[in-house]
C-alpha cells in the first residue's frame, strides 16, 4: 500500500510559495491546508497552489485537519511555540530558518519532538544539492587534507523598505539582525562542510539601516579541526553575492552564488603538489541537483515516508544557531566565546546585545 503524507503550511507569505511549489513536485505528499491570520493571503495562496482548506490559526487547522507534517513558514518569533504545538498534535515539523530565536527555544523544540516521537527538520537549503554533498564527502574523507583557512561572506542588499515589514529589524520579533536572518545560511553551509566549531569572536555594527539590530557583522570562527574562518555578513552590498572559500592542505574550494548554487557555482583548485590523476577524482558527479527547497524537501519526505530520521541536510538544528549565538555573545562581551561556554543559560536565552552604531548622526 502506498502512503501519502498530509502536509499543511503555516504562514503563507514569501517563503511558503517555495514550499508549496516543491511539494507539488513530490510523490507521497499532498498539501491539504494552510493557515495565516491574513484571510486575503491564505485565500490567494490556496487558489494559486490548489490547497483545499484555509484557516486563520494553527490551532484551528490542527483541530480540523488530520495532518502528518506542518511546514512552519511564519516569522521567526513564532517558530518555537508553533513547532511544539505541531509535535504535540502528533505531526512532524519542517521549520524555516532561523529555527528559533535562541538556543533554549531550539532545545525545547527538540525535546517536544523527542517526547512525541516526531521528526524536527530545519530548512537551511544551502546545504543541499549534489555539489555540497560531494565537497563535504571530499573534506570529511580527508582526501583534500586538513582544512586551514576559510572565508564565509554574505554580501546581500536589503533596502530600507525591507524593514517596513513590522517583524523585521527588532530584537523582539526577529531575534537578531542580518547575522541571524541572512548570514546564518552561509554559516550553516560552512559548518556543514567543516564540522564542529571551537570558538567564535565577533563584532556587530549598524552602518546605515534604521534598525534596532545590526546591519553588518564580522566574526572569526575557529573549528575543532583547527581551521580558521573569517565571517562577514551585511545587507549593504550593492553587488550581492554569497561566498565560501576553504583552503585545505591539498586544494582551494570556492563557491560563489547568491541564494542558491549549482555545479557551476563551485570550483576546486588542486595544490601544485597534487597530480592530475588524483584531482580528476574530485570532479563533481555527472548527475546534478541544484541546492534549494525542492532538494531539501525531497530528501526530508523520502525519510519521513520510509520512517527514517531526518537526513543530514535538514538535521542538527542547533549547529548554525550556536555559531550565531556565540558571535552575538562575543560581540556583547568583547572577547571570544568557547563552544563549551554555550551550556551557560546566559548564552542560551537570546541574542540581544549592544550594537556599535557607526551611522553619521542624522
Ligand atoms: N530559506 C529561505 O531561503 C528563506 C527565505 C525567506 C524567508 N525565510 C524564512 O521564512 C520565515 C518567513 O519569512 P517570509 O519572508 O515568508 O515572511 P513573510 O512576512 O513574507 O510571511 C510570513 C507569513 O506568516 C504569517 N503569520 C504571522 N504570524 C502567523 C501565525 N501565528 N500563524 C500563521 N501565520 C502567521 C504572516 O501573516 C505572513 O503571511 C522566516 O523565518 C524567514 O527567515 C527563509
Amino acid at each position: 500500500m502506498t502512503t501519502t503524507l498530509r502536509a499543511a503550511i503555516l504562514g503563507t507569505g514569501a517563503v511558503a510559495h517555495l514550499h508549496a511549489e516543491a511539494l507539488a513536485e513530490l510523490d507521497g505528499v499532498t498539501l491539504v491546508a494552510a493557515a495565516d491570520p491574513s484571510e486575503e493571503r491564505v485565500r490567494d495562496f490556496n487558489a494559486r497552489h490548489g490547497v483545499p482548506a484555509g484557516y486563520a490559526t494553527l490551532e484551528e487547522l490542527l483541530a480540523s485537519e488530520d495532518v502528518d507534517v506542518v511546514h512552519v513558514c511564519t516569522p521567526p518569533a513564532g517558530h518555537a511555540g508553533q513547532t511544539r504545538a505541531a509535535f504535540d498534535a502528533g505531526a512532524h515539523a519542517i521549520v524555516e530558518k532561523p529555527p528559533a530565536l535562541s538556543l533554549a527555544e531550539v532545545d525545547e523544540m527538540q525535546q517536544a519532538a523527542d517526547r512525541a516521537g516526531r521528526q524536527f527538520a530545519v530548512v537551511f537549503q544551502q546545504r543541499t544539492g549534489t555539489a555540497a554533498k560531494h565537497i563535504r564527502e571530499l573534506l570529511s574523507s580527508g582526501e583534500l587534507g586538513r582544512p586551514l583557512t576559510a572565508v564565509c561572506h554574505t554580501h546581500w542588499y536589503r533596502g530600507s523598505e525591507y524593514y517596513d515589514v513590522p517583524w523585521r529589524g527588532t530584537w523582539e520579533s526577529e531575534g537578531g539582525g542580518t547575522t541571524l536572518s541572512h548570514g546564518i545560511h552561509q554559516i550553516d553551509l560552512l559548518a556543514y562542510l567543516l564540522g564542529d566549531w571551537a570558538s567564535v569572536s565577533g563584532q556587530l555594527f549598524r552602518l546605515d539601516r534604521d534598525v534596532e539590530t545590526e546591519d553588518t557583522s564580522c566574526g572569526v570562527v575557529v573549528f575543532e579541526s583547527g581551521a580558521v574562518a573569517s565571517v562577514l555578513t551585511t545587507v549593504l552590498a550593492p553587488r550581492e553575492s554569497s561566498l565560501i572559500r576553504i583552503d585545505t592542505e591539498h586544494a582551494t574550494i570556492e563557491l560563489e552564488h547568491l541564494y542558491g548554487h549549482n555545479h557551476a557555482s563551485w570550483k576546486v583548485t588542486p595544490a601544485r603538489h597534487i597530480d592530475a590523476g588524483q584531482s580528476a577524482g574530485w570532479a563533481l558527479p555527472d548527475i546534478e541537483v541544484p541546492s534549494g527547497h525542492a532538494a531539501l524537501l525531497g530528501e526530508v519526505y523520502a525519510a519521513l515516508l520510509s520512517g527514517s530520521d531526518v537526513p543530514a541536510v535538514a538535521a542538527a538544528p542547533t549547529r548554525a544557531i550556536e555559531i550565531v549565538a556565540a558571535l552575538y555573545a562575543s560581540a556583547g562581551r568583547g572577547a571570544p566565546v568557547q563552544r563549551a561556554e554555550l551550556t551557560d543559560p546566559k548564552f542560551r536565552g537570546g541574542m540581544r546585545v549592544p550594537v556599535t552604531d557607526l551611522r553619521p548622526s542624522r
